[in-house]
């Protein structure tokens, strides 16, 4: 493995946005020479007299890479043979299925038409590592899979040309894709834009399926991102407002809406981890012009999963994220609950019930359990409009 530095060419589909000086050793950016299109630099980076601070762009692009906390990661480093998650960000040109932006080297220009991983198919070396498989003799880095964010083992498959992700869940209840679909049909029957998950297996663990919601004109921005466009929240403006007066000024349409029906699915699925980058925003890649928000994902992490059932109390004080740090304060900044059609959700039992009971990893009193305290929230959340 050579050492050294590159200077690469940070692109955004065919635009070159700024000349970067990677380390091939870490991966991390050094230096920040050029900018050669300052509209197209990542949202949220700073500009700072007519230059881009590279400290935040470094941020920004090793916060690309897969995290260290990822499950199975270890692992799946030493069979790829690859000391570190940025370096598997750099042989794969930062590239990946949420958003257009990569790294060419100008002494071996790749073309975005032949390499992005919306049109062209990319290696499953990568993800079969990441869940645990041996890929043959020789390895292929070039995989979505390098950019794909949060700890949750997942992997980006082709299925009749589709891009789909894959996702696992935690034990000892492996809950987490299951509530995938319970999130999906509580959002269906309330019109709350969202991804539809469905379910698999892989080594008989329950896995989520979700089919790419970016296409290659599109991209999604985190909340994360847009919220570093202003860093300077004044004390008498909380979280929630400053947030949607990011948005604002960004010019993202009809945020409030779907944050406040995102509040309210939260709430009822007893969400506990709804950070700044499991939500977004939508642009338009090529115009920059923006979408609205990014129709709900990832809401795994709810529904008591990583609790023992003896210790599912749907009243008590729920953790919640991304404003408040309970729901029961959270659910206060919605000021619209007229668009709730309580009606829908009477007769969740059968539905729920397919979704659960199959799950050899969750025992009759769990999906008892579970139930019954969905509705519980159900009708918490009524109490609440009064
Ligand atoms: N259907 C999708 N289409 C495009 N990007 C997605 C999709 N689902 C997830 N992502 C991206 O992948 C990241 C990780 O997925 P997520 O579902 O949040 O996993 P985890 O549960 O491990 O946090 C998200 O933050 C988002 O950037
Ligand atoms: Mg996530």
């Amino acid at each position: 493995m050579g050492s050294g530095k590159i200077v690469y060419v940070l692109m955004h589909k065919k635009i070159p946005v700024a000349d970067v000086e990677i380390d091939t050793d870490d991966g991390e950016i050094l230096k920040v020479c050029n900018i050669h299109n300052s509209e197209h630099i990542p949202i949220g980076v700073a500009i700072e007299n007519g230059k881009i601070n590279r400290s935040d762009l470094n941020k920004w692009w090793i916060g690309r890479s897969i995290p260290a906390s990822r499950s199975g990661i270890k692992e799946a480093l030493e069979i790829l043979n690859v000391s570190s998650t940025t370096i598997l960000l750099e042989r794969c040109f930062g590239l990946g299925l949420s958003d257009q932006y990569w790294i060419n080297n100008p002494k071996k220009p790749l073309d975005w038409d032949n390499i992005n991983f919306f049109e062209n198919s990319f290696s499953e070396d990568v993800g079969d590592a990441l869940f645990g498989k041996v890929p043959k003799a020789t390895v292929d880095l070039i995989s979505p899979d390098n950019t794909s964010d949060g700890w949750l083992r997942k992997r980006w498959i082709i299925a009749d040309g589709r891009r789909i992700l894959l996702k696992g869940g935690s034990g000892p209840a492996y809950q987490e894709p299951l509530n995938e679909v319970l999130a999906s049909l509580i959002m269906r029957k309330l019109h709350i834009p969202h991804i539809e998950y469905t379910l698999t297996e892989i080594d008989e663990l329950p896995i989520s399926i979700c089919e790419d919601f970016i296409t290659s004109d599109t991209e999604l921005v985190s909340a994360w991102n847009i919220l570093l466009t202003n860093r300077k929240r004044k004390n008498n403006i909380s979280l929630y407002h400053h947030f949607l007066n990011c948005c604002e000024t960004l010019g993202i349409p009809n945020m409030r809406e779907a944050i406040d029906k995102m509040l309210v699915l939260d709430f009822l699925i007893a969400n506990v981890d709804r950070h700044f980058h499991n939500f977004g925003a939508i642009r338009d890649a090529n115009t920059l012009e923006w979408i609205g928000a990014a129709p709900i994902f990832d809401c795994g992490t709810s529904m008591w999963y990583d609790q023992y059932t003896q210790n599912i109390h749907p009243s008590f004080k729920i953790e919640a994220k991304p404003f408040r740090n309970a729901h029961s304060t959270q659910i206060k900044l919605v000021d619209d609950f007229s668009w709730i059609d309580f009606s829908a959700l009477e007769d969740i039992d059968e539905e729920f019930c397919e979704i659960y009971k199959p799950s050899k990893y969750i025992d009759e009193n769990r999906q008892r359990v579970l139930l019954s305290s969905l509705k519980k929230r159900i009708e918490i959340l009524k109490s609440e409009m009064k």
